[in-house]
């Protein structure tokens, strides 16, 4: 795979060093629909596809270093140290000079991080729930998301009827004005013979990758036991990745009577009908649930220490520590590691002795959990829940809730050591006469909060500032694991030469500021009303073009590319080779002699 790339790589290189493209495409503003507040941006004739970004660090998420980023037609071309003098070579002919011509934009990022834009894998932009619609359509919400460093995000269809291919059909229209480049899960949520052609559709032909199945929600997203199963089953044999909204919907009904019953109408009354436990049991059964399928899970918005707890415990459940002697017979699907003297292992601290003709193993892996905080898990509590004011109050509620504090802090422990892998928004907002359609009742408040354009930010000021991950790590957990797991790197996720030119500009000692006032969603709220913080994203780039600069947004609707995903992740690795090991375990069925009596 790294070979291929390389190569290919290569070829373009030496194709472009030979035949110089002269592509300057200005079709911008063409399109009518949609164009919203932020305005359609002038982009003159004399601008440029041609980038250099000069003097910064880029950083990648397993290494940093200072280098310059050439980009030419949305497309990185080169990333090295010093590109003003020689921006390529014509391998293995000769090196030729090329100095920086007039038509070449070139970015000053001396003293700042250069880094991928960001990919929030879990929006639901021009989302309907409770005859309405969220304000944030595909062309605000994305602009949004632009001008705080969020270069691509991951939206969800909502089938129509059960219907997939109407629900595609349905979201394809509604992201006609899109300005940066999305893609697509899916949600599930009935299953029969037509769900289970169309999953294959979307697979093969539609390039979504996974599907989401609702564990909350009765009545109208939920699913039981027997669908997820069968809805596994599938993701398997398509290798398609499988999500899960984990909160036990058949309980969080019981809750709500029960807050009705004691007279809490309020939203305080949304977070004490569906307390944590509940979305502990629901993690644990789905996570038991992908295991008995064998088949990799992920895990949207994990709120809190009970499932956070749950996903850590399933990571790291395949450790079976033993020693066994040298040149045993072989265990298929094991993987043999030479072992330091003593172990302790996990909370039961069990230490394992091994001697010098034995050798320590353990299965590779645990199972394959992902676990994806969002952002307002992370650094909110729940105590504006009980704000006097419904209209502060309501802009909180989202589901599953967000917790009391400590569950954001264990969280963030929780990210920092890997435990949990990437980091999304679940954006979904609804404004203030919206969410008052509940003022009467918790139940009737639109589900959702705001996080798209503040997710860099504040992952940054929360995490990185902190001092709790490092810069690379950020760049992992913001944007490299979300393309790795949706199977998007690295063409997304990464500085590297022949990625898409999806790139930001943080400057570490420039600060932010958060407020309704200012923000680019057409919300009229914000859950981070006046946070402030260090870290600033300067500069977006988004398929080469400069989309934010100066504090100010330059957006084209229809200038966003379908991503299409690709099945069978890095996760599915191994799968056929452990149900193999598994079916060979089993010593059945028995030969038995029938009794003939
Ligand atoms: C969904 O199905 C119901 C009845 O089965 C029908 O009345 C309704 O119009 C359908 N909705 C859509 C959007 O097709
Ligand atoms: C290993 O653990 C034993 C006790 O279980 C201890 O006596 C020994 O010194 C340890 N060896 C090393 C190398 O740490
Ligand atoms: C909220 O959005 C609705 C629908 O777009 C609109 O009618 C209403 O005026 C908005 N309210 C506020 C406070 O912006
Ligand atoms: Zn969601």
């Amino acid at each position: 795979m790294p070979y291929h790339f390389s190569l290919s790589l290569s070829l373009s290189l030496l194709l472009f060093t030979c035949f110089p493209s002269n592509s300057l495409s200005n079709q911008f503003c063409k399109t009518e629909i949609g164009i919203g507040e932020v305005g359609c941006g002038i982009i003159s004739s004399s601008s440029t596809t041609k980038l250099l970004i000069k003097g910064g660090t880029v950083v990648n998420a397993h290494h940093q270093e200072f280098a310059d980023v050439y980009v030419e037609d949305g497309i990185i071309v080169a990333v090295e140290p010093n590109l003003r003098n020689v921006i390529y070579t014509c391998y293995p002919l000769v090196a030729l000079g090329y100095l920086v011509g007039d038509d070449v934009k070139v970015i000053d990022a001396t003293g700042k991080y250069v880094m991928p834009g960001g990919i929030d894998p879990h929006t639901h932009l021009a989302m309907e729930a409770l005859n309405t619609e969220t304000v944030d359509d595909f062309f605000s919400g994305q602009a949004a998301a632009l001008a705080g460093g969020t270069t691509m995000h991951i939206d969800f269809v909502i089938p129509v009827n059960g219907s997939l291919t109407a629900g595609l059909e349905v979201y394809e229209e509604k992201a006609k004005k899109s300005c940066m480049d999305y893609g697509f899960h899916m949600v599930i949520t009935k299953f029969d013979d037509i769900v289970s052609r169309d999953m294959e559709i979307m697979v093969k032909e539609r390039g979504i990758n996974s599907f989401k199945f609702f564990l909350a929600y009765k009545g109208v997203l939920m699913v039981n036991d027997e669908l997820l199963l069968e809805g596994l089953k599938r993701c398997k044999s398509l290798g398609a990745l499988a999500m899960v909204h984990a909160e036990n919907g058949d309980a969080v009904f019981e809750g709500q009577k029960r807050m009705i019953q004691l007279g809490i109408t309020g939203p305080e009354g949304h977070a004490l009908s569906r307390p944590p436990l509940l979305e502990g049991e629901a993690t644990a059964r789905a996570i038991r649930l992908a295991a008995f399928v064998n088949t990799p899970l992920y895990v949207v918005h994990v709120m809190s220490i009970d499932a956070m707890e749950e996903i850590a415990r399933a990571r790291k459940s395949d450790y079976f520590p033993k020693c066994v002697a040298l040149f045993s017979s072989p265990l298929p699907s094991l993987t043999f590691i030479k072992a330091p003297r003593n172990l302790s292992f996990g909370t039961v601290n069990r230490v394992v002795k091994c001697t010098s003709t034995t050798r320590f193993y353990s299965r590779h892996i645990g199972q394959r959990v992902i676990g994806e905080p969002v952002v307002s898990g992370l650094v909110l509590d729940d105590s504006r829940l009980w704000d006097s004011d419904f209209t502060t109050a309501s802009k909180y509620v989202m589901s599953p809730p967000i917790r009391a504090s400590g569950h954001g802090k264990a969280l963030q422990g929780a990210l920092s050591n890997g435990v949990l892998q990437l980091v999304g928004t679940d954006h979904c907002v609804f404004n203030s006469t919206q969410k008052a359609f509940g003022i009467d009742d918790f139940r009737k408040i639109p589900n959702g909060v705001n996080g798209i354009e503040e997710r860099m930010h504040l992952v940054w000021d929360t995490m990185v500032e902190s001092g709790q991950i490092s810069v690379t790590d950020y760049v992992r957990v913001t944007s490299t694991e979300c393309a790795k797991i949706f199977n998007i790197y690295p063409r997304k996720g990464a500085i590297i030469a022949g990625s898409d030119a999806d790139i930001i500009i943080l400057n570490p000692h420039s600060s932010f500021e958060i407020n309704a006032r200012s923000h680019h969603s057409r919300t009229d709220t914000n859950v981070y009303e006046g946070r402030r913080g260090k870290g600033k994203v300067e500069v977006t780039i988004a398929g080469g073009r400069v989309v934010w600069e100066n504090n100010e947004l330059k957006v084209v609707p229809g200038s966003g590319k379908y991503i299409k995903m690709a099945p069978f992740n890095y996760l599915f690795s191994g799968i056929d080779r452990a149900d193999a090991s598994y079916l060979s375990s089993l010593n059945a069925p028995v030969n038995r002699f029938k009794s003939t009596t």
